[in-house]
């Protein structure tokens, strides 16, 4: 149970013909937003840098900052999409006979709520990638080292396999649409190894910067693609994890300065 008072925010004329209104909750500007029968309000303001989130595209519950493109989910706040990565603030929501009233959730509750969501969408993305990707547990210890002295040599049918260098670079070629930053700097190739069974066929290990991030399968595909496009690669295996979670101290500096992450 919120300690605050309910505040009215919105009233029945100012809201009629409206799904997105401008509000003010706590002192705080937020936006007042309709998602089918539901009324939800969040901050307006982007966790990123500061933007404000009011003119931001609507999209399958997700509103997108109009500055570098970062997502959140309406309904929760979680930030579904680099480069932001804290959740906007969120309020709860009560419609009466006059208007729409809003008052802050109790830390407890938002910390709960929050966690339940977090569980919620990690289930539903591992449930959902069978198709495309294995979620895999791994060894991190060659992440992002880019020195190319891992030993993946190996010679079969007279056909060299590529040095990991060699791939790191190739995969450098797969840059993340939304940020425009390849995969290697960003941090999520986890691992490169061959297979036991083939020394021509390799196994990637890669993360997505979010579980729900709508880019995931297009960097599958072009990791894929990328690797196998070398010469003494016969065929290359995407294993997807989420375990560890990427964050953003995995990306290279460069990639940080990049997208303004300190
Ligand atoms: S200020 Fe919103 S994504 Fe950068």
């Amino acid at each position: 149970m919120s300690d605050f008072e309910w505040e009215l925010i919105a009233t029945n004329d100012e809201i009629e013909g409206k799904s997105r209104l401008s509000v003010v909750v706590d002192d705080t500007p937020a936006l007042l937003i309709q998602l089918g029968s539901f009324w939800y309000v969040v901050e307006d303001v982007c966790t990123h840098d500061g933007q404000p989130l009011t003119d931001g595209e609507i999209i399958n519950g997700e509103i997108k900052c109009p500055r570098h493109g970062a997502r959140f989910d309406i309904k929760t706040g979680i930030a579904k999409c680099m480069p932001a990565t804290q959740p906007i603030r969120i309020f709860e929501v009560s419609v009466r006979e006059d208007g729409i009233y809003s008052r802050p959730y109790s830390e407890k509750d938002l910390k709960s709520m929050q966690e339940a969501n977090e569980r919620e969408e990690i289930e539903r993305t591992s449930g959902s990638a069978g198709g495309q990707a294995a979620l895999v547990d791994l060894d991190v210890a060659s992440s992002n080292s880019g020195d190319g002295n891992a030993g993946t040599e190996a010679e079969s049918d007279g056909t060299e396999l590529p040095s990991e260098a060699a791939m790191l670079d190739k995969l450098k070629s797969v840059i993340d649409p939304e940020l425009f930053v390849n995969i290697v700097d960003l941090g999520l190739v986890y691992d490169i190894s061959r297979k036991d069974e083939n020394e021509n066929e390799v196994v990637l290990t890669m993360t997505l910067t979010s579980p729900a991030c709508p880019a995931g399968p297009q960097l599958i595909a072009q990791a894929k693609e990328a690797l196998e496009s070398l010469p003494g690669v016969e065929k290359a295996e995407i294993k997807m994890t989420l375990s560890p979670a990427w964050t953003p101290e995995m990306m290279t500096e460069e990639a940080r300065d990049q997208l303004g992450i300190f």
